[in-house]
């Protein structure tokens, strides 16, 4: 039972939940107008202390083509925050004012603190360097759709290992189903944190490989996930410019893929996969971000309990 429930990890949900809520999008795939006025009367929070496009968008799409309506902020200096509100005020009372809230916050953890002060559902769209669970969603629906079910895959993820979090919860999240096998594509100073590699590679026995060279690898590959270098993320400035064009994916790589592989990329993209692969079949990264609308439309149905 999904309503009322938070999602502040991808964890949170079984996979049974999981699917249900793939079930669902798919339903609303297919018939988008069965689900036109299922949200009426509904309002949906959008929170979001650190920039965004797509999640932000995408939520507040998501809840209009479900009939509901959308309140929020982008830009937290326009709200009491910048006066010293904490976040547990401000979360008791956009509660009150909402039926479910979405949001981003560059804290780790603030989406489980914010959880603890809303009697309406949170559904965390980015914490910090932590977690991003609808993104998750995001990713597994597309998967799903495009390479037909989500077991035994080998999934090349590359770039910004350390500081992605779609990239620590997609790791996570596909872990949990059979066969499934990473390829970890990145520079030293950038490979996955050692929780990651220690408490879901290793100990749950999934086969994985950590290497720096792309073109090494990208024949091996169902899906190639890409990722953008996190500029924001770093301390040290030097160190970002000296790492950000680490990889860039073009055709000359792409001639060495499968021709059934799948590139995906949680997007924003900056300089890592060049212009000429968006006309590539197998470039699926906007497609991707369109699922995402699809898989938060299902996801605000079941935590509000009206589908
Ligand atoms: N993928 C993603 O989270 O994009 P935005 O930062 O634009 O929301």
């Amino acid at each position: 039972m999904l309503k009322d429930r938070h999602l502040i990890d991808p964890s949170d949900f079984s996979l049974e939940e999981l699917n249900e809520v793939f079930t669902l999008a798919e339903k609303i795939i297919k018939n988008p107008k069965e689900f036109s006025h299922i949200c009426d009367n509904k309002i949906l929070a959008t929170l979001f202390y650190e920039p965004s496009t797509r999640t932000r968008f995408s939520f507040e799409s998501a809840m209009m083509k479900l009939g509901g309506s959308v309140l929020g902020f982008s830009e937290p200096n326009s709200t009491s925050a910048s006066k010293g509100e904490t976040l547990a005020d401000t979360i008791t009372m956009v509660s009150i004012y909402s039926d479910i809230i979405a949001m981003r916050h560059p804290k780790e953890g603030s989406a489980r603190v914010a959880s603890l002060y809303s009697n309406s559902p949170v559904i965390n769209a980015g914490d910090g360097g932590h977690q991003h669970p609808t993104q998750t969603l995001t990713d597994l629906l597309t998967i799903k759709e495009l390479k037909g079910d989500l077991k035994n895959k080998v999934i090349g993820i590359c770039g910004d290992l350390k500081y992605g979090r779609t990239v620590h919860s997609l790791i996570k999240a596909m872990s949990r189903y059979e066969g499934n096998e990473f390829v970890l594509i990145s520079p030293k100073e950038l490979r996955i944190p050692e929780y990651i590699r220690e408490e879901i590679l290793v100990k749950n026995n999934i086969k994985f490989k950590e290497v720096e060279k792309l073109e090494d690898v990208i024949d091996e590959v169902d899906i190639l996930y890409m990722t953008r270098i996190q500029k924001e993320r770093f301390f040290n400035e030097e160190e970002y410019i000296r790492l950000k064009d680490s990889y860039v994916l073009d055709m000359e790589k792409m001639d060495k893929a499968k021709n059934d592989m799948i590139v995906m990329h949680p997007l924003p993209r900056v300089n890592e996969i060049s212009v000429e692969v968006d006309k590539d079949s197998r470039a699926k990264y906007f497609a991707q971000a369109e699922y995402g609308m699809y898989v938060r439309m299902a996801l605000i149905c079941k935590l509000l309990g009206v589908a």
